[in-house]
């Protein structure tokens, strides 16, 4: 009789675990398409049997199930991962989630001892865990990527440390740097975006399994063997802000825009040089498209697809934020969304590291246009006047004036100022020597930038030095 009551349950189960019987219809099939989010969350199935598993030998060791149950649930969650890794299932969107789904699984693989696993858990604590322990996973191929396009970068500043190129603020010619003081810049931001990934994997680290629905369980349940076996850190301390927080998801998405932006500002300065009136690039034509009507096109497809999509990862950060503005404690479906959002900008990102890792491979650099192109823009002035004030004793801001009177003059007689002759420049002050003149030079000039984190060769490669021994 107990086995036939017991076959009943798990082919009821099989069709959908958390169905309530007190619910006399089904749901509609528009409520079926809505509340469905197996397509989407199909993907922390790892997670979530992983966190089962560890649900279910912490329910044995705590006697809330026999030893034998535990065995047999493990056992089925085994067979269930190896059969979801072979391809071998298939998802039902009636059964809404992945956490059902897996349940309804298990039913099949195990009978009615698989009603023994959601003892003193709720899909609220399940989800979330599931949540944190996919980001946490994931977080570790995203800090590769990063770490790959850092690489890259460095091995590009290694070979340029005396590739002169202009310096710019407000796009305008300031100051002559080397293409590898340029790229280190990219190698720093992307240093503090493995650092901000870091710190919010640290703060995300506890465990809300246990938490129940918002309120605890009154079953003796070991909450800190569950943490140990899913490598957190400790459980949670509030349950009720355990099923209802997604902060850490907030701060993960908030470090993918901020890498995002990173790309996207790296990808229009390659836009830009990519321009003909820049001309300092050639592109890989691999990561360039030609057009439908000019021939002689080749279009940056690569980088523009790269800052066009720092615009969904940002809006996706709104969109979580918005979501969660004014949800009352604890879990609402509404935060259902959350791993949409967060898959769309995690693959977005990862797209977007490669491609410009890709670009940053490919890319040829037409050093003489870059070198000419800073040559031709006076960006030596500051230099004169250091010297002035290095070596006649002038206060920076006289040396800027007067700095400012030559360029005018050189601007008058349509010159620029390393073709002004020691005549002309001793017209400003008779003590103005050939030392001086030297200072127009680009190479001297950033030769001269020897100071902790400047453009210097001697500078550049000592910070070389420095990202290979931290990032690398
Ligand atoms: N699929 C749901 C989600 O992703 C799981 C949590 C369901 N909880 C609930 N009380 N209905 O958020």
């Amino acid at each position: 009789m107990e086995n036939i009551v017991n076959s009943f349950i798990a082919h009821a189960m099989k069709k959908n675990p958390s169905r309530n019987v007190h619910l006399k219809k089904g749901p509609s099939k528009l409520l079926e398409i809505i509340n469905s989010s197996i397509v989407v969350d199909q993907r922390m199935y790892k997670e979530d049997i992983e966190g089962s598993i560890a649900h279910a030998k912490m329910l044995g060791k705590q006697k809330i199930i026999t030893k034998k149950e535990e065995a047999k649930i493990v056992n089925g969650l085994k067979i269930i991962l190896n059969n979801i890794n072979k391809r071998k299932v298939r998802f039902k969107k009636e059964l809404e989630d992945i956490h059902m789904n897996i349940e309804s699984m298990l039913f099949q693989q195990i009978g009615a001892t698989a009603g023994k696993l959601h003892t003193a858990r709720s899909r609220n604590d399940q989800v979330v865990t599931d949540f944190k322990m996919w980001i946490k996973n994931n977080s570790v191929s995203l800090d590769k990527h990063l770490k790959k396009l850092q690489k890259c970068l460095i091995n590009i500043a290694k070979k340029h440390t005396l590739t002169i190129m202009p310096g710019y603020t407000h796009l305008q010619v300031a100051q002559p740097i080397s293409l590898a003081h340029y790229c280190l810049a990219y190698v720093e931001m992307i240093g503090r975006d493995r650092l901000r990934l870091k710190n919010c994997i640290d703060i995300l680290n506890e465990n809300p399994l246990g938490a129940g629905a918002l309120a605890g369980t009154s079953f003796p349940i070991d909450r800190n063997y569950t943490s140990k076996l899913l490598n957190f850190n400790k459980p949670t301390v509030n349950a009720l802000d355990s099923v209802s927080d997604r902060d850490f998801a907030v701060e993960f998405l908030f470090v993918l825009s901020l890498i995002s932006i990173h790309l996207s500002r790296m990808a229009d300065e390659i836009i830009l040089w990519a321009n003909q009136q820049f001309n300092f690039v050639k592109l890989p034509d691999e990561l360039a498209t030609g057009s439908s009507i000019m021939p002689q096109k080749k279009n940056p497809d690569g980088a523009e697809l790269v800052r066009g999509n720092a615009g969904n990862v940002i809006g996706n950060l709104n969109a979580l934020l918005v979501i969660l503005k004014g949800l009352p404690l604890a879990y609402s479906k509404d935060l259902q969304d959350d791993k949409k959002i967060i898959f769309s900008s995690y693959d977005n990102i990862c797209l977007a590291l490669d491609v410009m890792t890709e670009m940053w491979s490919g890319i040829t650099f037409n050093t003489n246009v870059m070198a000419e192109s800073v040559q031709n823009s006076n960006a030596t002035a500051t230099d004169f006047a250091n010297w002035l004030v290095q070596h006649l004793k002038f206060s920076f801001r006289e040396a800027y004036k007067l700095t400012g009177k030559i360029v005018a003059y050189a601007d008058k007689k349509n010159k620029k100022l390393h073709q002004l002759e020691l005549k002309e420049l001793q017209k400003f002050n008779k003590k103005i020597n050939n030392d001086a003149k030297k200072t127009f030079s680009v190479n001297e000039s950033v030769n001269n930038k020897k100071s902790f984190g400047g453009t210097s060769p001697q500078s550049v490669k000592q910070t070389i030095k420095y990202a290979i021994k931290k990032y690398l």
